[in-house]
């Protein structure tokens, strides 16, 4: 390692990523609720939930994310200088979700370690971090190791449900090999409770409407600063995605809708900007569900693979709460082989599909 402090080139050098080992469609849910199945695929755009079977959790994902990144990185682990988690799923009021990362992958001596909480929010902030220690040259050389994991549960019957997933994204801060992520960033925050979890509480309190409202108006603020005296629509057209948090996709889409009356884009320019932008990039969220923090950094590796150099992309992040944040990224050489894309296609093909009674069992587990 590079053990000068002058600020070093920085971005993302590895990623891994990993989901549960079970589904279920969402329409074995809509039987189960006695919902039309139109409302969950149609109406929310959701396809399929990632479940975790019994006995496995965040740790088990937030392990194999950060082993997969581990593996397909040229560096050691004894170089890792920084490890944090972002998460909504703790299990702990005050032993970071980290200490229970590091204790399994051996990470441990000089070592910062953390849980970064801001709901869907937290896994970014923690990679924002990771760059701006990078940055700033306190990181001497080293790298950081940043995970996103979640495991997204609603209580049964919750209108969320259909929402429901799990799934973990690692990523090695160091050398912008996959890609280089901007410092420059455009944040935008309100106090509010539209998605909350009162301590000792196992499921979020929502207010839905509230939420999609805040979700909205904080991409449309984001995006306008993003953009400043810029043609927005050209802007966006020259990006190779806009990838965005996703707790169902038709959220996305709203989303964008947003943005586009905001920038007074044509109805057919948000749409085709939508269909060409965003769309592509959401194929494994839709496989997924909502991961929370994992969400967009599912968005962003699908986007990043097969990206040529220098292509452009950027990231909205939303926590509730609420918090949210745009930045760009720009792909790096080690794009086009996105080696973090085999081993998480395998993973989704070789899922166990469960059906409606197995699910209530696991729920009643
Ligand atoms: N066929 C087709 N469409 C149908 C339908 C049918 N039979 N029945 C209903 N729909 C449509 C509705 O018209 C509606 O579409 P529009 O919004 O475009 O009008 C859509 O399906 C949903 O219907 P409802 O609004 O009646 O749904 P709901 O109130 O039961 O639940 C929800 C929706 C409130 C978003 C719920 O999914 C929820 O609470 N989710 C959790 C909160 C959430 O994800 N918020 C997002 C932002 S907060 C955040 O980002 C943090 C996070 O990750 C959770």
């Amino acid at each position: 390692m590079n053990e000068t402090n002058a600020p070093q080139p920085t971005g993302i050098a590895a990623l891994g990523l990993a989901v549960p080992p079970l589904a279920m469609d969402v329409t074995e849910l809509a039987a189960l609720r006695g919902v039309d199945p139109d409302k969950y695929t149609v109406g929310l755009g959701c396809r399929t939930m990632a479940l975790c079977p019994d006995g496995f959790g965040v740790v088990d994902l937030a392990e194999t994310a950060a082993r997969r990144a581990l593996e397909s990185w040229s560096g050691r682990v004894e170089d890792i200088g920084l490890i944090a988690v972002g998460t909504e799923s703790a299990l702990d009021m005050s032993r970071p979700l980290s200490a229970f990362v590091a204790d399994r992958l051996g990470v441990r001596g000089a070592v910062r370690s953390y849980e970064v909480k801001h709901a869907c929010y937290g896994g970014t902030l923690a990679l924002r971090q990771a760059v701006e220690w990078r940055a700033s040259g306190a990181a001497r050389g080293r790298a950081a190791l940043v995970i996103a994991a979640d495991v997204a549960l609603y209580a049964p019957e919750d209108p969320g449900e259909a929402t429901q997933g799990a799934g973990a994204v690692a990523m090695i801060v160091h050398t912008p090999d996959v890609a280089s992520v901007a410092l420059d960033a455009h944040a935008y925050s309100e106090p509010a409770f539209d998605f909350w979890r009162p301590v000792g509480e196992s499921f979020p309190r929502v207010d839905g409407k509230f939420s999609l409202e805040c979700y909205q108006r904080a991409a449309a603020s984001c995006f306008g600063s993003w953009a400043g005296e810029r043609d927005a629509r050209e802007a966006f057209e020259a990006l190779r995605a806009a990838c965005f948090h996703a707790p169902f996709p038709k959220m996305v889409k709203k989303a964008v809708d947003r943005i586009g009356e905001s920038f007074e884009w044509s109805a057919e320019d948000t749409a085709r900007l939508y269909a060409e932008k965003v769309v592509p990039a959401l194929e494994w969220n839709t496989a997924i569900g909502n991961s929370y923090t994992g969400s967009l950094w599912f968005a962003v590796a699908r986007a990043l693979a097969g990206a040529e150099v220098g292509d452009r992309l950027v990231a909205f992040s939303y926590g509730s709460g609420f918090g949210a944040e745009l930045f760009e990224l720009t792909a790096g050489p080690a794009a086009a082989r996105a080696e973090w894309a085999a081993p998480l296609e395998a993973e989704l093909s070789a899922r166990e599909r469960i059906d409606r009674d197995r699910y209530v069992a696991l729920r009643a587990g």
